[in-house]
């Protein structure tokens, strides 16, 4: 039976109380197998790679695609500061990127879909991903795992949805974008070796700080004179350090930081003049440059198709002036993953509401989310994707 408002807010609170760290969702992923299991679904627990996954399959009473919704399921290290009656009860770990709302969510909408089954086409996957946020060591986020162990695979699925809480979009408003959504991720680690000396002889070494910084300056050039100024990209230093005492110029300087990108060529430019301009710096000052690059989430670009298939059903649900262009966010996110395999349409769920100063951005202590928002995003998207299940071509159409 479709869940009523009382139910999703009482479920959402749960998950708020309860929040759990990337590749720990273990409570989080037995109460969603426990809820699915109770609509009458089989959900899947554990992926290679993904133990705290769940997926399950909600069949259609007609012929047709397969498609899939995504929500992710982890909480930050956070230390929640709301004061909610619902805040966090595990001291240092929030729910501060609203992934308790996408769960909720998702399994409202699987609820919805039980009951609707008699007009669904094909069937929906419902797959709750961990380990969004990143999992610590293991070097796989929690989609590229759940990929990895085949969720895209039997049935294959042809397009994959999901969404994200928005602060910044007033509750009652959907976000789309026919393109970019998030951006790519890349970490670059940089250790300066220059040569130690007394901090009063500089000239008798080679000031590695000295050369850090001018590498710091010199790094927003990239955005600001490489990059075409029509195009997307930032270049950040999250992390810099050298040296001991006030009159010792150490031997070497160590950053690490980040190059955020909403399209691969800009990357690889990007990525190409991040090495040459430091190159470049310490060879002018005979310092040599050990610079390590790895790539995160790739960039979210949404199908055109895709997208465009679901906006009726979502005009029609929360009113056409209320599904609006949303700009691309330079934050990163891994659903990639799954939209560079298969289409996939992402879209942004309006939360804030500025008069009961709900306006706080995710992944601070602060966030909180509209609740009138979860019927909305319910109702919604259950009716796009009964939507786009009845007019969805088939593979390679
Ligand atoms: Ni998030």
């Amino acid at each position: 039976m479709s869940w009523s408002e009382g139910r999703l807010v009482e479920v959402r609170r749960r998950l708020h109380r309860h929040p759990e760290l990337s590749t720990q969702e273990r409570e989080t992923a037995a109460f969603i197998a426990a809820e699915l299991r109770a609509m009458g679904l089989e959900p899947r627990e554990g992926l290679d790679g993904a133990p705290t996954g769940v997926v399950a399959v909600i069949e259609g009473g007609q012929e047709g695609p397969t498609l899939a919704w995504r929500a992710d399921t982890d909480a930050l290290p956070i230390e929640e500061e709301t004061g909610a009656q619902y805040a966090s009860c595990n001291p240092g770990v929030m729910h501060a990127c609203g992934h308790d709302v996408h769960t909720t969510v998702g399994l409202g909408i699987a609820a919805a879909l039980v009951e609707a089954r008699g007009s669904l086409r094909g069937r929906v996957k419902v797959i709750f991903q961990p380990a969004e946020e990143g999992a610590p060591g293991s070097g796989l986020a929690g989609a590229e795992a759940m990929v990895a162990g085949g969720v895209l695979e039997g049935p294959a699925v042809e397009g994959i949805f999901a969404l994200h809480c928005m602060p910044s979009l007033p509750v009652g408003r959907i976000g789309y974008s026919l393109g970019p959504v998030w951006a790519g991720s890349d970490a670059w680690r940089l250790t300066v070796r220059g040569r130690q000396t007394h901090g009063a002889y500089p000239q008798e070494g080679i000031d590695p700080i000295y050369v850090a910084a001018q590498i710091v300056v010199a790094l927003q050039g990239i955005p600001g004179r490489v990059i075409d100024a029509r195009e997307a990209c930032v270049v950040s230093v999250g992390r810099i350090e050298a040296g001991e005492a006030f009159n010792v110029i150490p031997a070497e300087a160590r950053m690490i930081g980040l190059v955020r990108t909403l399209d691969e060529g800009v990357r690889v430019r990007a990525l190409e003049a991040l090495g040459r301009l430091i190159e470049g710096i310490c060879a002018a000052h005979g310092a040599q440059a050990e610079l390590t690059t790895s790539q995160g989430a790739r960039a979210v670009i949404n199908d055109p198709a895709l997208v465009g298939r679901a906006l009726g059903a979502l005009r029609a649900e929360v009113g056409a002036d209320r599904v609006e262009v949303s700009p691309p966010q330079m934050g990163a996110e891994d659903f990639a993953s799954f939209s560079r395999r298969v289409p996939g349409a992402y879209f942004m769920l309006g939360v804030g509401n500025r008069e009961r100063g709900i306006v706080h951005p995710i992944h601070s202590p602060r966030f909180d989310v509209d609740e009138a928002c979860l019927p909305l995003a319910v109702r919604a998207f259950t009716r796009a994707l009964l939507e786009v299940s009845g007019g969805w071509p088939a593979v390679g159409g």
